[in-house]
Parts: structure tokens; C-alpha cells; sequence
């Protein structure tokens, strides 16, 4: 009985898919923030580097990995892709169920997949600094590995609560070198002011970014980095997919549903996307894409153009947003807090080749628990969003379907969130139709 498929070293992807020219209908333009109009990549060079600003918009279909980018890969790519026989078995069921382990990494998610680029892009182009957010504090750890394995200085606005809940994600950035700040901060103009108002603010992904991007555009040396979201993003996690396509070739299986967690969609489309074009032709196969009913973007929010940031510094992106101004509950999977959602991944939900679907943390962490009880290994609070959602998937399935979910990452540093869980101290929450409303009246009304 096979546990563990291995993909050989040699056979690391050498290039990473590009969906944008295989979409069936173009992706909307991101829109300039003041003038509303689309974007020049030009307008982009204060915050990115230009190697970063050409992938965000490439019409070419494979984009090659840079030489170092797969030496740093290679210290743990190609990734396992586990059969969860323990908990097939615990559920009763006849599907199977795989899971792509990105939880191997340094940081101990799928994070470092893009991070590592990233780092060596600023650093290719003479960037000495970069400036980040993180939610959970994964993103932020995966961006302090990749700067410190390329030499590059780097700063973290981490989200209060996180940075509260997570004290130990805070030492391992700083012991990657990098420095931490929980955001709000009175590093930033921005930060500040919201300080004032609110001394207690709880924070978010979109206050944590507008303080990292008043960083790195107010400093020469300063480049900005996004952990999410943005097309160059989920471009560089396609080596997932890429890697669980050649995974299943090996044991002769097809998918039949592909399963994610969604923040900013970054590892869900990681895993998807090369499965993309199969899809197209017909290939029967379902994309899954979970989320938390505490910030429920996909399930509950409009497809529409919105900043990516509190402060509306980003360009506008057409997304499934609750708008920019939502501040989502302190629930444990910080990861998962975050207004909007990848322009590509939306797009994808939009034309109804992906679906979505939400649940509670206290089901979430029921499900988590299950499958340590079974495989053995703790997940993220994120992560089990997947796991909770390929459990459901495998109940109803039909014998012999093929489940393959993203385990996108460890639970190591959330024990604090288990915790809470086995003391029954968990809330689930939701929002009334009429508070999601009022949220969203912060969104531009651009017109189209
Ligand atoms: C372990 C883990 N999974 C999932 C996510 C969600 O991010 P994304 O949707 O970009 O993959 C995060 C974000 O921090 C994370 O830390």
C-alpha cells in the first residue's frame, strides 16, 4: 500500500504555467487608484521590481525558473503527495484521498514557493530592502527565509491578533533576520492614524499592506512584496500543481476534485490552475475553493473592482471583495482574514469553473483534529478548512473518486488556537446580511 509518492529530484518543474492566455475570456485590467484608468506597468515600478511587473501580465503560457530559484526549491521540492489512508479509513469511505504536503517547507507552508522568487527578482534588480504584511505570520516567515537566503533586508507589518495569538511566529521571523511589527504600528503615517482612533485596533491584511507599501514607497532602497493575490503569485505556486499533476501520472490516477482553503487564493490556485486547460476540454473535474463563513469573499462578497489595501494604495482589482473597509473577526486562521481575492481565482468562480463553499472554525478544528488523530500531523487553522472540505467531499463521494486536497500548511506554531478548541472556547461567527452591506459601501463605483 503506497503512502508517499516521491517525484525523483530531476523531475522539480523547470518553469511555471501561466493560465492568463488559456483563460476563456481575458481577465479585467487592474485600474490606477487615483485615476481609475488601467494600469501601466511603468506605474508599478516604485513598489515591484520589473521581472515581477512582466509576469503579472505575461502572455506566455510557461515561464522558466531561474537557475538559483530551483537551487533554493531543491532544500525541499518536489513536495510529497500523501494518500490519507488512516483517515479514509476512520470515515468509512471508498474514495481516495491525497494531499499535496507543502507544509515540509522551511517556513512550513506553501509560502516560501513564492517568496523565494520574489527575493531573487528584488535582488537581481539592485533592491537592498523589502517591505512586507502577514497575516498568520506564515507569508511573513517565508519572505524573512528568502531574503536572508538571497541577502536582502526584510520588514514585516504583522496583523495585531495574529501577532498576539502568534508570538512564536514573530521570533522565528526575527530569527530569519528580518524585523517585526504588529500593525497597526506608529511606523507608518497610516498606522498611526488609525492608532488614534482606535488604540485597540485588531488589524487586518488591508491595513497591514497599506502600512507595507507607505513603507516601501517612501524609501529608495524599498521594494514591496505581497505574499497573495496578485497573478506573479499564483504563477510561481503553480510548481504545486504542476508537480501533483506529475504525481498522479505516476500512479496512473486522474482527479476527479481538486480542494483548497482560500485567503488571497494563492495555494488553491497553485494547485488548480495547471489542471485548468483539462477542464476546458471537458476533462470531468471539480475545483473546490474553501473559506471561512467569519470572512466569506467568495460565497458572500460581489465580483467587483476594489483597493487591495484600508488605505487605497493598491490598484483597483476586479474581485470577489466584502470591501476594502472589512475588518473580518479575530477567528485563528489569520491566514484566511482577508477582504478580497486573487483577480484569477475570481474570475474562475465568476465563470463557474470553480466553486466555493464556507464553513465554521469549530468544524474546521473538529475536522483538524480528526486527521491528526489519524495521519498523525497538525495542521494550520487554514489549512483545515481544506481538510474539513475534502472529509465532506469524501462522504459523498462515489467508490474510487479521487480527492486531492492542499495541505498548505503545519499547525506547529497555532497550538495556542488548538488550545482554545479543546477548551470548548471557540466562537463561530457570521455576518448578518445587513453588516456585509454596510461593508461593502466602501467600494468604488468605477462604472464596469
Ligand atoms: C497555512 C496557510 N494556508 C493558507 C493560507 C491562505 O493564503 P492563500 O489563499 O494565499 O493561499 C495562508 C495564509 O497565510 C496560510 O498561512
Amino acid at each position: 500500500m503506497d503512502y508517499r509518492i516521491i517525484l525523483p529530484e530531476k523531475d522539480l518543474p523547470k518553469q511555471w504555467y501561466n493560465v492568463l492566455p488559456d483563460l476563456p475570456e481575458p481577465l479585467p485590467p487592474p485600474l490606477h487608484p487615483e485615476t481609475l484608468k488601467p494600469i501601466q506597468p511603468h506605474e508599478l515600478a516604485p513598489i515591484f521590481p520589473d521581472a515581477l511587473i512582466e509576469q503579472e501580465a505575461s502572455p506566455h503560457r510557461w515561464i522558466d525558473i531561474p537557475e538559483p530559484v530551483l537551487d533554493i526549491y531543491r532544500l525541499f521540492r518536489p513536495t510529497p503527495l500523501v494518500r490519507a489512508h488512516r483517515l479514509e479509513a476512520a470515515l468509512g469511505t471508498k474514495a481516495k484521498i491525497y494531499y499535496k504536503n507543502e507544509s515540509v517547507s522551511p517556513a512550513g507552508s506553501h509560502k516560501p514557493n513564492t517568496a523565494i522568487p520574489q527575493a531573487y527578482f528584488n535582488k537581481q534588480e539592485g533592491v537592498e530592502r523589502i517591505a512586507t504584511e502577514t497575516g498568520a505570520g506564515q507569508w511573513g516567515t517565508a519572505l524573512a527565509f528568502a531574503c536572508q537566503m538571497y541577502g536582502i533586508q526584510c520588514t514585516v507589518y504583522m496583523v495585531r491578533c495574529s501577532y498576539e495569538q502568534k508570538p512564536y511566529r514573530g521570533i522565528l521571523i526575527r530569527a530569519y533576520g528580518a524585523e517585526v511589527f504588529p500593525s497597526p504600528s506608529d511606523r507608518t503615517r497610516f498606522g498611526r492614524q488609525l492608532l488614534t482612533s482606535d488604540p485597540q485596533c485588531s488589524g487586518s491584511l488591508g491595513v497591514a499592506i497599506s502600512e507595507a507599501i507607505e513603507d516601501a514607497a517612501s524609501r529608495e532602497d524599498t521594494k514591496y512584496a505581497l505574499g497573495s493575490v496578485l497573478n506573479h503569485v499564483v504563477l510561481h505556486q503553480t510548481i504545486m500543481g504542476l508537480e501533483t499533476q506529475k504525481q498522479l501520472q505516476m500512479l496512473g490516477e486522474n482527479a476527479d476534485v481538486l480542494i483548497g482553503c482560500v485567503g488571497g487564493g494563492s495555494n488553491f490556485a497553485g494547485l488548480v490552475l495547471p489542471f485548468v486547460p483539462d477542464k476546458l476540454a471537458g476533462k470531468p473535474m471539480r475545483f473546490l475553493a474553501v473559506e471561512p463563513h467569519a470572512c466569506p469573499t467568495l460565497t458572500r462578497g460581489q465580483y467587483r473592482y476594489d483597493y487591495g489595501d484600508v488605505a487605497r494604495l493598491t490598484p483597483l482589482l476586479k474581485m470577489h471583495t466584502l470591501g476594502h473597509n472589512f475588518f473580518p473577526p479575530p477567528i485563528h486562521a489569520g491566514g484566511l482574514r482577508y477582504h478580497g481575492e486573487s483577480p484569477i481565482l475570481s474570475h474562475l468562480a465568476r465563470l463557474g469553473i470553480v466553486e466555493a463553499k464556507a464553513y465554521y472554525q469549530t468544524e474546521v478544528f473538529e475536522a483538524a483534529k480528526l486527521f491528526l488523530n489519524t495521519e498523525g500531523f497538525l495542521p494550520a487553522p487554514e489549512t483545515s478548512h481544506a481538510i474539513k472540505a475534502a472529509i465532506d467531499a469524501a462522504r459523498e463521494a462515489e467508490p474510487g473518486e479521487v480527492i486531492v486536497f492542499l495541505y498548505s500548511g503545519h499547525g506547529f506554531l497555532d497550538l495556542g488556537a488548538y488550545d482554545n478548541y479543546l477548551r470548548g472556547e471557540l466562537r463561530d461567527e457570521e455576518y448578518t446580511e445587513e453588516q456585509l452591506q454596510t461593508a461593502m459601501q466602501s467600494c468604488p463605483n468605477v462604472g464596469f
